[in-house]
């Protein structure tokens, strides 16, 4: 970690915005000091941007401490202020979404038509008996009915629950069962490079024998064969009859809005639950500020799969809130040729783009020519999301996607922040390559020690935010018990992380990645044990170990270290074995899981009382220098595994 950082800090090129930039951005400089001098009150002035049912009075109760109410006596319906204040602003002409799919077909769809699409299908849900505090599992493709789900689910008070639909059928089971799901709304099928991937299968697979889940609304995507169950519907059939007035009702500021599952460290996802008021302010307020949004003529695009927090914060609620026109696309990104994005780009003029350092980084390796032959001109704000970007793809982003000109926002959260925490400003920040530098205005962190103390300038330690904010997460849904034993056990009032950090002698934040065994490949974050837990559920293996190896694109790949039970040795072939259990992690968990390696080995490095020696194993896999192997049972562990890693 420590020679990362050194070279990290020799960085030491500026990049301050332009002074037309600086003149015509949202943020001014004074917004500091204005959040700075008063906290509350500057989260209050926000809240107050968005249409509340009944105004608040309170703005943050934090005696049921880390349990927060935000604007706690208001109440709003976040997909009226996603949809229906914009129309009745006079805006309802305005494209809300481009929607580009993989196959080329598109569809324009305005505020006013978004509305009218949502209210059919709140009448939809709430004839199907969903109703306040009912969760909806979503497991769709990139299409605009997954908004519409979601923003009808919104409207109705009930609790959505996405599940990114590269996971298996298991996760998926999983997920519903745990947040007791009564409908399911799914597609057919969707497109990913070229051709259809089936979705209804994995939600057949995964509702068989739950007897909460009463329909499955199905929408015709892929146009793919499926098989009917009794409980199915067709999301068509069902609008089909449904009207569109409808009535958006007020709930309180603390309605619970969704439920994303992730990765943690131990087996089982974590339900991270977030409600309305404060959510929708941070999340609003950050895409506004952090990506400079003038609504009107700005077309903002953000890459992430609707699956994720950040399709939830900034793909559904913040551009929506805020009545952006944003672009949304199903495929992939080099579908059917490598410039698929930047064509997409020229042709919308997209002029604020985020994206995550993987990709960025998978386009280096495929050559400026790419996007160099396309018009990127509309482009006037960059930004980056999910893991550190190094400095190479920083610049890189900034010359050959950025001509040189638009200020480059490294966004800092996480799905428990609800939003963004820690950012550039783009009209005020003079930026660095790799930092993601300060927290935004209303936001407090800090770097501490282990023991919980400062560390000062120039050092490093672990990333604490040191006081509640608005979209944060409210706990983990069912488990009230472990919210407080992951985030907050360990420094107390402070909410921990999980993320290394260092400060440099600006004071600005450097990230170092996770701090416990969570991974994060290509910015999707994934848990050691899980995957551990999916290799030692085949019938084949005795033992496994997981760990994230640094990988040159997708940040981090997984590499498992798994001995094979005795007769699974004799039957199997060496290739044979590491096929079945790449396969069996990829149905277990999803594709996104699969190792990038797996070695077949006798024994595991391990301490004398039994602990696995992931650290050791990483040092094998990164083809360093082997550390401190003191506390090791066994030191002829390692040199054997190190003799068969190439
Ligand atoms: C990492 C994604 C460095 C970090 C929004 C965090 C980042 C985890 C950055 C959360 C960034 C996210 N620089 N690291 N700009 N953004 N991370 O929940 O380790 O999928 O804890 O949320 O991603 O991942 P999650």
């Amino acid at each position: 970690m420590s020679t990362t950082i050194d070279s990290l800090l020799h960085e030491n090129r500026h990049f301050p915005p332009s002074a037309e930039f600086s003149a015509n951005a949202i943020a001014k400089p004074e917004i500091y000091d204005e959040a700075r001098a008063d906290r509350l009150a500057f989260w209050a002035t926000q809240a107050r941007e968005l249409h509340w049912h009944t105004p608040f009075t309170e703005v943050l109760d934090w005696s049921n401490a880390p349990f927060a109410r935000w604007f706690g006596d208001g109440e709003i319906n976040v997909a009226y202020n996603c949809l229906d204040r914009h129309v009745i602003a006079g805006h309802g002409d305005r494209v809300a979404l481009h929607f580009e799919g993989e196959p080329g077909d598109t569809r324009s769809i305005t505020y006013a038509e978004l509305t009218s699409e949502v209210k059919k299908a709140a009448n939809m849900l709430a004839s199907l008996g969903v109703k306040q505090g009912d969760r909806v599992a979503i497991y769709m493709p990139v299409i605009p009915e997954t908004v519409v789900a979601m923003l009808a689910c919104a409207r109705l008070g009930a609790i959505h629950s996405v599940i990114f639909g590269g996971f298996s059928a298991e996760s998926l089971r999983s997920r519903i069962v745990d947040a007791g799901a009564t409908v399911v709304i799914t597609a057919d099928g969707g497109y990913r490079k070229g051709s259809v991937f089936a979705l209804k299968p994995a939600v057949d697979e995964a509702v068989a024998g739950i007897e909460t889940v009463e329909h499955v609304v199905v929408v015709k995507r892929g146009g793919n064969e499926v098989v009917w169950n009794e409980r199915d519907i067709w999301w068509h059939d069902a609008i089909a009859p449904m009207n569109d007035d409808h009535v958006a009702q007020g709930f309180e500021s603390e309605n619970p809005l969704f439920i994303l599952y992730t990765s943690g460290t131990t087996g089982a996802p974590k339900g991270i639950l977030h409600t309305s008021g404060g959510y929708l302010t941070q999340a609003a307020f950050t895409h506004r500020n952090v990506f400079d949004l003038h609504p009107e003529t700005d077309v903002y695009w953000c890459t992430a799969d609707v699956g994720w927090i950040t399709g939830h914060s900034y793909v559904a609620y913040g551009p929506l809130a805020n009545g952006a026109t944003q672009v949304l696309y199903e495929g992939t990104p080099d579908f059917p040729e490598p410039g698929r994005w930047w064509d997409i780009i020229e042709k919308y003029k997209v002029s604020i783009f985020y994206t995550a350092p993987t990709a960025i980084r998978s386009f280096m390796k495929m050559g400026r020519e790419i996007p160099q032959a396309r018009d990127l001109s509309s482009l006037r704000v960059l930004g980056s999301v999910g893991e550190p970007i190094n400095p190479e793809a920083w610049m890189w982003y900034r010359e050959v996607i950025g001509g040189n000109t638009c200020p480059i926002v490294d966004t800092w959260w996480q799905t428990e922040t609800g939003a963004i925490m820690i950012a550039a400003m783009p009209g005020i920040t003079n930026t660095k390559p790799g930092s993601a530098q300060v927290p935004i205005p209303g936001i407090t962190i800090d770097v501490v020690t282990e023991e919980g103390t400062h560390v000062g300038p120039e050092a490093g330690g672990l990333l604490v935010v040191s006081e509640p904010w608005p979209s944060m997460l409210r706990g983990i849904w069912g488990d009230p018990d472990r919210y407080k034993d992951t985030y907050w056990d360990k420094f107390g009032d402070k909410y921990f992380a999980g993320d290394g950090a260092h400060l440099d002698a600006d004071g600005d934040v450097w990230l170092l990645g996770r701090v416990d065994d969570v991974m994060n490949v290509s910015g999707h974050r994934l848990s050691t044990m899980e995957i551990e837990s999916a290799l030692v559920s085949n019938h084949h293996v005795a033992e496994a170990a997981v760990i994230g190896a640094s990988d040159e694109t997708t940040g981090q790949a997984v590499v498992a270290f798994v001995i094979l039970k005795r007769r699974a040795k004799e039957e199997l072939g060496h290739a044979d074995a590491i096929k079945e259990l790449r396969a069996h992690v990829a149905k277990e968990i999803g594709a996104i899981a699969r190792p990038r390696d797996i070695y077949l080995v006798e024994e595991l490095p391990k301490t004398r009382s039994g602990k696995i020696m992931r650290r050791l194993l990483r040092d094998i896999a990164e083809g360093r220098e082997i550390g401190d192997t003191s506390t090791l049972t066994d030191i002829n562990v390692v040199t054997q595994i190190d003799n068969q890693v190439p």
